[in-house]
């Protein structure tokens, strides 16, 4: 009803202005002075270097949490890290010890695949890290350790401030491996620190502007394929952004990787066809640039989603959503949030039922 919602009009509006305290409140209780403190990881400094490789197992928007961990892991801690969705892993005879830490990210915590994933992953000797949002759920009772997101009750089916408090806690994690592995510099550690204190805030400033995507997202009610391509983490943002447009609104949506869109998906691209490009790693802005440019020469309109300054992106973009800078590893969290509120705008300009979308469920609770 009207009170649960808070004055929104939809749960999944309500959660999606509960992000920036979602994402404080899974990193401030682990910030203790200037360092992090993950008591419940339940490893010494010296367990984590004898680690020989990371697994991260999830299903839906869990696993891009697990894409975009896997870019920051490898970054910040130089461990091989694995992604699988729970359905796949548990059927495909992963190759796992006792020197690899298994990863299982989960909202609800009640995920069946999910759950059978991490009782296989405990049996063939691995230790299990659960990232759970739900206290008390089976994967939070079963997993060795237990991580929590304090995103708080989510009821929208489509994940918003969980997912958000999920990409926080894992970047706790790849800080303190990174840390306790001599990787990352103290002034480094400060600096991402400085950095990961400022995402409330920014996130919260993105969500002002949110009449502004509304906007431009009732130009699009009637499109019938979005394409969402990036590089990188920009290709595991993509991910998300097209599932959250997919599962809400009906409109079908694919995320590819910039650079293999010429092995395929290119085809289909034609006059007036929507691609969203989401640019937020310099490394890779030449990169995207030339892409988006293939695209349009094709007749795309493209929207872009990118990092304040980089002005250069207007000369391939038809539309430019900007935001703020942060640290290159945290720009997930500030470049969702738009995908977030284009999904919902076109959802509900369609006039589709945006907390319980047809045929999904909120937890999905048998095979
Ligand atoms: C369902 C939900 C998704 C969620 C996925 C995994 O498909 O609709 O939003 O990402 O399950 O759920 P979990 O509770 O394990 O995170």
């Amino acid at each position: 009803n009207a009170a649960e919602k808070g004055g929104y009009e939809h749960f999944m509006l309500k959660e999606m202005y509960e992000q920036p305290k979602a994402v404080m409140d899974t990193f401030s209780p682990r910030i203790k002075g200037s360092q992090i403190e993950i008591e419940e990881l339940g490893m010494t400094e010296e367990e984590i270097r004898k680690l020989r490789k990371i697994m991260i197992v999830a299903c839906g928007s869990a696993s891009h949490v697990g894409h975009t961990s896997k870019y920051i892991l490898e970054g910040l801690a130089r461990l091989p890290v694995e992604v699988d969705m729970a359905s796949e892993f548990r059927y495909r005879n992963p190759i796992l010890d006792e020197q690899t830490l298994v990863v299982v990210i989960s909202q609800s915590g009640e995920t069946a695949d999910t759950l059978a994933a991490l009782r296989q992953a405990k049996k063939m000797g691995a230790r299990v890290l659960g990232i759970v949002n739900v206290v008390g759920s089976s994967i939070a009772r079963e997993a060795d350790n237990v991580m929590y997101t304090w995103a708080g009750p989510e009821i929208a089916v489509a994940t918003t401030k969980a997912y958000s408090a999920q990409l926080t806690a894992m970047y706790l994690l790849a800080m303190k491996f990174g840390k306790a592995r001599g990787l990352l510099r103290e002034d480094e550690l400060q600096e991402m620190l400085g950095s990961l204190k400022a995402l409330p805030a920014q996130i919260e400033m993105i969500l002002s502007n949110r009449e502004k995507i509304q906007k431009f997202a009732n130009r699009y009610l009637a499109a019938r394929d979005i394409f969402f391509i990036g590089r990188g983490i920009d290709h595991a943002i993509s991910m998300e952004g097209s599932l959250k447009l997919k599962e809400i609104s009906y409109i079908h949506s694919e995320a590819y990787a910039a650079g293999e869109l010429k092995h395929g998906t290119i085809s289909l691209v034609e006059e007036g066809t929507l691609v969203a490009a989401v640019l937020t790693q310099k490394e890779l802005y030449k990169k995207m640039i030339s892409n988006m440019e293939e695209v349009r020469t094709r007749g795309a309109f493209v929207m872009a989603v990118t990092v304040e300054g980089n002005t250069e992106v207007e000369k391939a973009a038809d539309y430019v959503i900007y935001i703020p800078e942060t640290n290159k590893y945290f720009t997930n969290s500030l470049a969702i949030i738009p995908l977030q509120l284009f999904a919902y705008y076109i959802a509900v300009g369609r006039g589709c039922d945006v907390d319980k979308p047809r045929n999904l469920a909120k937890s999905v609770t048998v095979e």
